[in-house]
């Protein structure tokens, strides 16, 4: 009888990695469905026991080391293997450079380039004595393209879409394969989840302030500049400008199922293929900024973007 594989997915609450949990479990992977909150796991569980699915939910946050730890050696005691690591869990923390502080930066790579890294460390072991394995990072197109009023989020995906091509030369010789999955925009609850920089709202405020009482007016449309700031005392023209924009693409966006099919398609590819990395853009938006990329120069490029995101 052919052994069932064993798949690990972070961050399964909502969005991208409810579906992909659950799509490994429909395609006859038993998934060990993470997260760091299991009071979130109603709903998992119950399309689990409804469909009578191989999926089972532990807790694992990839900010904690030792609950990484924990999680994969539960796994790895009960399986004795993990076939393949969906590296999902992440938030986006939107805003200009200069109102973010250092510590919201740290937050945001300890959670989407340091919790990957984690649950890859921990599951290597293990893939690399099996001598097969496959690593799936959800990066995003803001990992390929520096995305305007994203630069924290854009870097913390380009470190790991970095990572990824870098390891997959020494996992190479142990059959181990990676794949980068790079959606565009997606359905999910990634803008609730959205962070924006504390100093903002403060130097927003501030900035009211000292208008109400005369100063830093600039000869501008006083009344209209106040109410569009809401993100960043210097950078509101570009920051707003590309939230307006980026709302608007969220409201016409794809659901996770359609990201979660390309890791289907992904993992049915790995195991065939003799190649050991993969790269998929998912969406419209991921494509066509992916293919500018490749195709424009850094100026043309450049201009795209501006026209596409911040009128
Ligand atoms: N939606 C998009 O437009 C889009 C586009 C490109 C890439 N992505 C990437 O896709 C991935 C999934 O996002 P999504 O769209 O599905 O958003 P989502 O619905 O907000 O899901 C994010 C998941 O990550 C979890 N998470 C956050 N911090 C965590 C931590 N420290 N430990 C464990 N889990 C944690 C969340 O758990 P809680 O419920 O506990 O918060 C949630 O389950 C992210 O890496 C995101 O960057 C999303």
């Amino acid at each position: 009888m052919k052994r069932m594989r064993v798949a690990l997915v972070t961050g399964s609450s909502t969005g991208i990695g409810f579906e992909a949990s659950l799509a490994l479990s429909r395609n006859g992977i038993h998934t060990f469905a993470t997260m760091r909150d299991s009071h979130k796991s109603e709903a998992i569980k119950k399309k689990a026991r409804e469909e009578k699915l191989p999926l089972e939910v532990l807790e694992m946050d990839v900010d904690n080391e030792d609950s990484v730890r924990e999680a994969v050696l539960w796994i790895i005691d009960e399986k004795k293997r993990i076939d393949i690591l969906v590296n999902n869990a992440g938030y986006g923390l939107f805003g200009a450079l200069e109102d973010i502080s250092i510590d919201e930066i740290k937050k945001q790579f300890e959670t989407n380039y340091f919790g990957a890294v984690r649950a890859i460390k921990e599951v290597l072991p293990s893939m690399r004595k099996q001598r097969s394995g496959i690593i799936i990072n959800i990066t995003s197109i803001a990992g390929v393209v520096g995305i305007p009023g994203e630069s924290i989020y854009s870097s913390s995906k380009f470190a790991l879409e970095g990572l990824s091509e870098s390891i997959s030369y020494e996992l190479k010789p142990y059959g181990i394969k990676v794949v980068l999955i790079e959606p565009g925009v997606i359905n999910s609850n990634f803008v609730p989840n959205i962070r924006y920089p504390n100093n903002a709202e403060k130097k927003s405020k501030q900035k009211n302030l000292r208008e109400e009482n005369g100063a830093d007016s600039g000869g501008s449309d006083l009344n209209h500049e106040i109410e569009m700031i809401s993100t960043s005392l210097y950078y509101s023209n570009t920051i707003d400008a590309f939230l307006s924009h980026y709302y608007l693409a969220m409201k016409n966006a794809p659901p996770p199922t359609l990201v979660s099919a390309v890791i289907i398609d992904a993992i049915k590819n790995a195991t065939m293929s003799s190649q050991c990395l993969f790269r998929y853009t998912v969406g419209e938006d991921s494509k066509s900024l992916a293919a500018a990329k490749k195709n424009m120069t850094d100026f043309q490029l450049h201009d795209y973007i501006s026209k596409r995101m911040l009128v």
